[in-house]
């Protein structure tokens, strides 16, 4: 075992609680709605539904776009030596991931053993927030954290001295009053250590223990809060069943329980008094409740014209006082520049419509909420080539000019086929042609025979034009 994995397990199972607090209180508390931020649940619990539910579009694509590309030392491609030479392969092609079957495996964690978010760049780099979205702040943006020393109303990482006791006998005033297991055995929700941990690989050296601890003085928040700033804190909230204002989040006006700032008369049922040990009317900075999205209803749409999308999610309208606050849309492109799209609708705090517009170029796109300064985690969604064939041109072989032909691979079911009729009664002829060259815009392909009509196939769909013969032209 690696030397700093050692320490880890060995910390890891101590308690940094001085005096444990005795007996089980019977009032309700842990754990908390999974209703926004990610699914407190370890990575290796998930199944290929919750991988699909996220990763709903392009899976395929993903993949496939790899081949060709270099393989990654440490690849998880099942099989890294495909063609047995005893040496890994450098290239990936397409026996790295499939069997000669081609039968494919879709579960994504008979490949995807360890946890593939906490390993990507972003994470190691520490922007938390490319992912999380606003419910969490990156270390050093700039965001306020306190510097006058902690009082008896800050809140602590653990191990709170408040009261009432939770219905664990912990006390009031730290995160796992309220962010705590279920209870179950094993959990299915986990504790805040636990999941912290997960993500670490703070064993790899990626993530040190000191992002997260002052290990002089680890109940200390300080360091927490170069992640959990009070702005963000103050303004993570999800709807309560309360009657007089359902679909709609009322800062100060909701039940008690749902998150942190909607219901602030206190002392037991105040949302501000878990944290605190105390009840304002209101909290410094709350005001726009961070968004969350679960998911886009269309995940791959057509270029060319414009397309209505439905994103289901929490927190996209709220009030604070006489100000309503509503979330726009930002559709951020691959190469990070973004358009700002505003809702067709909002039906409730969980559903927004909103039109991409048809002049959208083809990628992968990133679909946020963003309501004033806070934006939500992303959605995927793609934007599909649409397949057009310009013009193809017989000259012993047929050049296709178009667009949206994406690439080729042989054997993959990218094809160009062409119809011969010689004969009217006859049935036409389908034969298929050797690609002699693809891209995106041209393909030039050799038939046995010139046929009167094309159709390419090409991973985007499918086209079909007239064949022109080229000395009709000049
Ligand atoms: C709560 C939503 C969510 C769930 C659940 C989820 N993912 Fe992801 N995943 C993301 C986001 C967001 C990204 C980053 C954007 C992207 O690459 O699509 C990502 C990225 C990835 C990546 C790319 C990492 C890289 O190298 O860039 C892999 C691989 C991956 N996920 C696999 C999985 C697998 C396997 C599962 C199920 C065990 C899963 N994901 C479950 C949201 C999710
Ligand atoms: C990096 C790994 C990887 C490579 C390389 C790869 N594939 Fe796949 N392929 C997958 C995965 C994963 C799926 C399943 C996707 C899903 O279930 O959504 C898949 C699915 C398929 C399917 C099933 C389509 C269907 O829906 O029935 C075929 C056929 C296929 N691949 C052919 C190929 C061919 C041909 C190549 C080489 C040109 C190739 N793959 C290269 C990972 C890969
Ligand atoms: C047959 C094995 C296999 C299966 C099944 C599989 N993957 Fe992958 N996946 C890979 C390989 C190999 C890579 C490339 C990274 C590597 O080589 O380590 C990859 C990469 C990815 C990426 C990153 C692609 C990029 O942008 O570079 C995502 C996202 C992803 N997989 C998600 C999934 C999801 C979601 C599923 C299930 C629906 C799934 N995978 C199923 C083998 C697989
Ligand atoms: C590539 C996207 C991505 C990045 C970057 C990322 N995360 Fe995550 N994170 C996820 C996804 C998806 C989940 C839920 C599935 C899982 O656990 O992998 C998650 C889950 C978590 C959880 C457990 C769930 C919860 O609600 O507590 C914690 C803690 C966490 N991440 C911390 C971090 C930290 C700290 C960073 C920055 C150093 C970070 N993440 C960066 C995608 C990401
Ligand atoms: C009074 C109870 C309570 C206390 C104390 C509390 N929270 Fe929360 N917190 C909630 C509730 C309820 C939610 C909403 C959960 C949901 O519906 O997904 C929430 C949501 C969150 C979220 C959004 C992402 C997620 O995983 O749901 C973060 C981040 C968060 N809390 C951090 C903290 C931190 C850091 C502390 C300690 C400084 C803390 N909370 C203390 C009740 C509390
Ligand atoms: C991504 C943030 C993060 C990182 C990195 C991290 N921890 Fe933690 N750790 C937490 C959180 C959150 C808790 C729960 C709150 C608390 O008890 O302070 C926790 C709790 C603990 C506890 C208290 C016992 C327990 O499990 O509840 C110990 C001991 C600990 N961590 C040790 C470590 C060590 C050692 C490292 C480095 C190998 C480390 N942590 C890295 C976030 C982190
Ligand atoms: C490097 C950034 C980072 C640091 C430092 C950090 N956290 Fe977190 N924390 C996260 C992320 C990311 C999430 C997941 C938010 C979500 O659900 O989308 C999270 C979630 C939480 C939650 C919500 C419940 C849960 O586990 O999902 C609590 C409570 C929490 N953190 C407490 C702490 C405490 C206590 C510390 C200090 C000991 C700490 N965090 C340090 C990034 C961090
Ligand atoms: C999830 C925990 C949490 C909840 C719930 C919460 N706060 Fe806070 N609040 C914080 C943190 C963390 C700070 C920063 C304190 C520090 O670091 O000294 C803070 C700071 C404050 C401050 C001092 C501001 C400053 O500039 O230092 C006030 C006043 C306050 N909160 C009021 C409230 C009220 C009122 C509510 C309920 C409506 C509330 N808080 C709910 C975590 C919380």
């Amino acid at each position: 075992m690696h030397a700093k994995s050692v320490l880890y397990a060995v910390l890891a199972s101590l308690s940094w609680c001085a005096a444990g607090v005795c007996c089980w209180a019977d009032v309700p508390a842990p754990p908390v709605n999974q209703a926004i931020g990610m699914l407190d649940t370890l990575f290796g619990e998930l199944a290929e539904a919750d991988c699909r539910a996220c990763h709903s579009s392009g899976v395929q694509d993903r993949h496939h776009v790899l081949y060709g590309q270099p393989i990654p030392p440490g690849t998880l491609a099942p099989h890294p030596d495909a063609d047995s030479n005893g040496v890994p392969d450098t290239i990936y092609g397409c026996l790295n991931c499939h069997d000669s079957s081609f039968a494919p495996i879709r579960d994504c964690t008979a490949c995807h053993t360890s946890n593939a978010h906490h390993k990507t760049s972003a994470a190691t780099s520490h922007d938390c927030v490319s992912c999380h979205g606003d419910v969490v702040n990156n270390i050093g943006d700039g965001h306020y954290i306190p510097t006058y020393a902690p009082s008896d109303v800050t809140p602590s990482a653990s191990c709170g001295d408040g009261l009432p006791l939770n219905s664990r006998g912990k006390g009031a005033g730290a995160c796992d009053y309220c962010h705590d297991d279920d209870g179950l055995e094993p959990p299915t929700i986990r504790t805040n250590s636990d999941l912290h941990h997960a993500t670490t690989y703070a064993l790899d050296g990626a993530l040190d223990c000191l992002v997260c601890h002052d290990m002089r003085d680890p109940l200390n928040i300080r360091v927490c809060e170069g992640c959990h700033g009070l702005d963000s804190l103050h303004n993570i909230q999800a709807d309560s069943p309360k009657a007089s204002n359902l679909g709609m989040i009322v800062v100060g006006g909701e039940d008690a329980g749902y998150g942190h700032v909607g219901q602030d008369v206190g002392p037991g049922a105040s949302d501000c008094w878990g944290c605190h040990g105390f009840s304002l009317a209101s909290a410094p900075g709350s005001g726009p409740i961070i968004p969350t999205v679960y998911s886009s209803d269309v995940a791959s749409i057509r270029a060319g014209s414009n397309a209505t999308i439905t994103l289901s999610g929490a927190s996209f309208i709220n009030t604070m006082g006489t100000k309503l606050y509503e979330s726009a849309v930002a559709l951020t492109a691959a190469d990070g520049s973004s358009v700002t799209l505003i809702p067709d609708l909002v039906l409730d705090e969980g559903t927004l419509v909103v039109t991409i517009p048809g002049d959208t170029a083809p990628g992968n796109y990133d679909v946020r909420a963003v309501k004033d300064r806070f934006s939500s985690n992303p959605a995927a969604i793609t934007v599909v080539p649409l397949v057009t064939i310009n013009r193809a041109v017989a000259d012993g072989r047929v050049t296709i000019s178009g667009r949206g032909f994406g690439g080729y691979a042989r054997g993959s079911g990218t094809t160009v086929t062409g119809t011969v009729v010689s004969r009217k009664l006859a049935p036409p002829r389908i034969l298929e042609a050797t690609i002699i060259s693809w891209t995106d815009s041209t393909i030039v392909a050799q038939f046995r025979e010139v046929p009167q009509t094309v159709t390419v196939n090409s991973v985007f769909g499918q086209a079909t034009s007239r064949v022109s013969s080229d000395g009709g032209r000049r």
